[in-house]
């Protein structure tokens, strides 16, 4: 295998830099890549997040002609904390420097096409004065989805880019960055491009449609996502071009960072334990059920929540589920924040359902340790999953994964039938329906195997021992730069 250089664009960076999932991957791929002998850089914006003593020094600057403006910016040379892997940072006061990372839930920065675009255009600028030439550009989410677009485009003669490949990373396909027509001018993209369709989509132009179309490859985090996104059910409208490129496009599954994700080592616990001594796990409950001011009882089923409380993770399914869980004696801790009619309903239930439902809102990287060590169940009800990470931490703290069997949900939880509670496969439990009595009929059964101790210490034990490295995704990933430079 040849020691690649790979060039990892996008816009989070755990733990500098987090919305969700993408900022993990972006943390643990390219340490393990390093790890197999790669020589991986990352690029990124230089959002107000990260400190400026972290910066690094100026390398070059670049300029962007946008919307009838010219944009100035730097390219400094830092290194990701805490894995060293080198870290480039565009930098721009006016677009980076703001509070949020894309704006509010309710309403994104109206400029993010133009924020985002003059990301992409000065990566390709500055990444030449590094003198640094990678194999392969990979570009994650739509945020860098003109990249691909312009390598095979306005600079396919480009002596620098020359035998650069691009592979394109799906990790959520209903974020498309799609926009009305009359905000193209941000894009500083060539007007033909809109013209004769390749990025116009219903009027609009949508860049994401560009990279499906121009990257060398694709890919999305897990296999059955990338079946998934080929159907009108889940393609949110670009099914038919993905499945058109379905000779090139994967699925990797992403892993887990098991030295940040370990109930044996982990800082952020009152008591530690492994699958041979789950004893600490109790410890780890009660102060769950104290943090979320729940009472404090070892006899009750408790059903844990970490996520972002969007449509997509099916949290208004869960709440129509929630009387009848709650009757089935289930506590509730749900830590989150996304959705202010979300949050709202998730705030009424504390009171309806007196000591059954806890509450954290916000984002608290510590307390959601705790929420996978506490609890005895972790529902994740969601619509579509690309991958999802947090089933694969509750697996690994042992608190039983009941997830809706889509997308990474379901290449990572075995659903407990009989058979496989018998052969010790089951690591959990599925629903296929997206209805609150799917969640409830589940429950039901979460509730059962609560009772059944010896069962439901199998169950933990198989789950604990699952191992989603990220060491077995590099190496796929290593295969696939393998394919398109070669
Ligand atoms: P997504 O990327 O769709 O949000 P993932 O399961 O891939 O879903 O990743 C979510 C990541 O964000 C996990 O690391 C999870 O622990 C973290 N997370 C989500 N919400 C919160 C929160 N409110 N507080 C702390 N961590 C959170
Ligand atoms: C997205 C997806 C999630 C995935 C994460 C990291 O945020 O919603 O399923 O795990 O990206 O790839």
């Amino acid at each position: 295998m040849r020691n690649f250089r790979i060039l990892m664009v996008g816009t989070e960076l755990a733990p500098l830099v987090s919305s969700g999932g993408l900022a993990d991957v972006l943390a643990a791929l390219p340490a393990a890549l390093r790890e197999l002998g790669a020589d991986v850089r990352i690029v990124m914006p230089a959002f107000r997040q990260i400190p400026h003593h972290q910066r690094g020094p100026v390398i070059g600057s670049v300029s962007v002609f946008l919307n009838g403006r010219e944009q100035v910016g730097a390219i400094r040379e830092a290194l990701s904390p805490p894995s060293g892997v080198p870290l480039y940072l565009i930098e721009h006061e006016g677009y980076y420097g703001r509070e949020a990372l894309y704006g509010s839930s309710a309403h994104e920065y109206h400029d993010n096409p133009e924020r985002f675009a003059f990301f992409c255009h000065a990566v390709l600028q500055g990444i030449p004065m590094t003198g640094w030439k990678p194999d392969v550009v990979q570009c994650h989410d739509w945020h860098t989805a003109i990249i691909p677009l312009l390598l095979k485009t306005s600079l396919a003669e480009h002596p620098f880019w020359q035998g650069t490949r691009s592979l394109f990373t799906i990790h959520n396909i209903a974020f498309q960055g799609r926009y009305s027509a009359d905000r193209y001018g941000m894009t500083g993209l060539d007007r033909a491009l809109f013209d004769n369709g390749t990025l116009e989509y219903e009027g609009d132009f949508n860049l994401m449609k560009g990279a499906i179309q121009y990257a060398d490859a694709l890919n999305t985090v897990s296999p059955r996502y990338a079946r998934e996104i080929q159907t009108i059910e889940y393609g949110c409208g670009l099914h038919g071009l993905l499945a058109e490129r379905s000779a090139s496009l994967y699925g990797i599954l992403n892993g887990v960072d098991y030295r940040v994700w370990n109930p044996a080592a982990d800082p952020e616990l009152p008591a530690r334990y492994d699958h041979t001594d789950v004893a600490g796990k109790a410890l780890c409950k009660q102060a769950l059920q104290q943090a979320m001011r729940l009472p404090a009882r070892p006899d009750v089923p408790l059903m844990g929540i970490v996520s972002r409380l969007y449509w997509q993770k099916g949290i208004d399914l869960m709440l129509d589920a929630l009387p009848a869980l709650a009757e089935m004696g289930f506590q509730i801790a749900v830590l989150g924040a996304g959705d202010h009619a979300l949050e709202r309903r998730l705030e009424d239930c504390i009171p309806r359902f007196p000591g059954q439902v806890g509450v954290y809102l916000g984002y608290n990287a510590a307390l959601s340790h705790l929420v996978f060590a506490g609890s005895d169940f972790f529902l994740m009800p969601s619509r579509y999953e690309p991958c999802g990470l947090t089933q694969m931490y509750a697996l690994a703290y042992g608190s039983i994964p009941i997830v809706r069997r889509t997308g990474g949900l379901a290449d990572t939880v075995v659903h407990a039938t009989d058979r496989r509670i018998r052969n010790g496969t089951a690591t959990g439990i599925s629903f296929v329906p997206k209805t609150s009595g799917a969640i409830i009929r589940a429950a039901a059964q979460a509730r059962d195997l609560f009772s059944s101790p010896e069962t439901r210490a199998a169950i933990m034990n198989t789950g604990m021992r699952q191992r989603f490295s990220w060491e077995r995704s590099a190496r796929e990933y290593l295969k696939l730069y393998e394919r398109i430079t070669s």
